[in-house]
């Protein structure tokens, strides 16, 4: 650490240099993240309610109602009726949560498994991991749908849990969440669906006319959901979301802190701490744009992902995965070779995409800041790249 302390001047000036490195959204690089620059107003609040901690609630009980009032919302938009809530660092923590959950309801197993499919995202990995639960992994079929009968099969008396999928994180793939309802009718095994993606995205395509299949509390024996306000939903980092139905499980369940100057509250965090400001700046999003705003983000977002499927569509070499849908384009060779060189020459041109090697597929995340002027640059370089690796042939 140095000896004095800098003038701000001479601060701001180093810390731009320094991340003079980092890409941003509005450059068109960062084709393949589920994150996005978020909401103006949301920025401008968050600095001003920055040290705002929900750790300690009784302190900030005006936050603490904001939180109540913006759950209470979302839970309609998901079809909630009275459930409880809470802000996150995000999905892997509203997950860690749910995993959590399906253990403790069980103490009775004394090796909990939980069922999920192969496309989870890898926070249900590390959160088998801390929880010491086994995780059983169904497969997909060759068109990346669930494999409902491999799903049944893989249930049994050590089952505390099973989790869907409203939006896989390769593909924007929703599972069959009414059937695994079905499956799970009268098992009692805690069923969480993971929306961290597809929370902000779903229910504004229902209401732009696409037939979405029923994957929210509206699926009788959906106990839980994360839906994530820093992914589509324009928040700050960090916002996720956990959502659930039946609220005594956080009396049964929740941690205790007997210490703090405000008061005792039962809760669910992995964290003590935790931003009051990223609440605040969600709820400025929600008054901000209300269900129309939302729609147009939406509406813009998937107008660009049809672009971008077409123009895949007449590259020879290269074909969709799936055809999205959502704003998440999985690309792939038609012959079946390796990604590998196709996503490593995009990357030395700039292009940031997230790369799948299990089921061979570079993915675009077509996100709020993705413009059609940049899907027009990356297309005419992905074309140029396909001719030049030859995987016409
Ligand atoms: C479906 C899904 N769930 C959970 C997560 C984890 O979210 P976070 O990175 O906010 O922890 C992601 C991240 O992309 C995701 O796609």
């Amino acid at each position: 650490m140095q000896e004095n302390g800098l003038s701000k001047q001479e601060i701001l000036k180093l810390l731009d240099e320094k991340l003079a490195k980092d890409l941003t959204y509005d450059s068109g690089s960062i084709l393949g993240s589920m994150c996005t620059e978020p909401f103006e107003l949301a920025k401008e609040v968050y600095i001003k309610y920055i040290s705002k901690n929900l750790g300690d609630p009784g302190l900030f009980s005006g936050t603490t109602e904001l939180e109540q009032e913006v759950i209470k919302e979302l839970g309609e938009l998901f079809h909630g009726n009275n459930l409880i809530g809470t802000f996150t660092t995000g999905g892997s923590e509203a997950n860690l949560i749910a995993m959590r959950i399906a253990k403790k309801l069980h103490p009775e197993i004394k090796s909990p498994e939980v069922v999920v499919p192969t496309s989870a995202h890898v926070s249900f990995d590390k959160a088998a991991d801390l929880l010491d639960i086994r995780l059983r992994k169904v497969n997909l079929k060759s068109n990346f749908e669930l494999d409902l009968d491999h799903f049944s099969s893989l249930i049994n008396d050590n089952t505390c849990g099973v989790v869907a999928v409203a939006g896989t994180t390769s593909l924007g793939i929703v599972d069959p969440i009414g059937e695994i309802g079905n499956i799970i009718e009268d098992k009692n095994i805690f069923f969480h669906v993971d929306a961290a993606f597809g929370g902000f995205v779903l229910p504004f395509l229902n209401l732009l006319n696409k037939k979405i299949p029923p994957w929210d509390f509206s699926v009788k024996n959906v106990d839980s959901l994360t839906a994530d306000p820093h992914k589509m939903g324009l928040g700050v980092i960090p916002s996720g979301g956990f959502f659930l139905k039946n609220g005594e499980i956080l009396e049964k369940t929740g941690f205790e802190i007997p210490y703090l100057a405000g008061g005792n509250f039962k809760h669910f965090h992995i964290v003590g701490t935790r931003p009051g400001a990223s609440v605040i700046a969600f709820w400025v999003v929600l008054r901000s744009l209300g269900i129309n705003g939302f729609k147009n983000v939406i509406k813009n977002c998937m107008n660009n992902t049809q672009y971008l499927t077409q123009r895949i569509s007449e590259i020879e070499g290269i074909k969709l995965s799936v055809n999205p849908i959502m704003n998440v384009v999985g690309i792939t060779t038609e012959n079946g070779k390796s990604i590998c060189d196709l996503d490593s020459r995009l990357r030395k041109k700039g292009w940031m995409l997230g790369k799948f090697e299990d089921f061979n597929l570079i993915r675009v995340v077509v996100m709020p800041h993705v413009t059609r002027a940049h899907l027009i640059k990356f297309t005419d370089d992905l074309e140029i790249v396909v001719k030049d690796l030859k995987l016409t042939c």
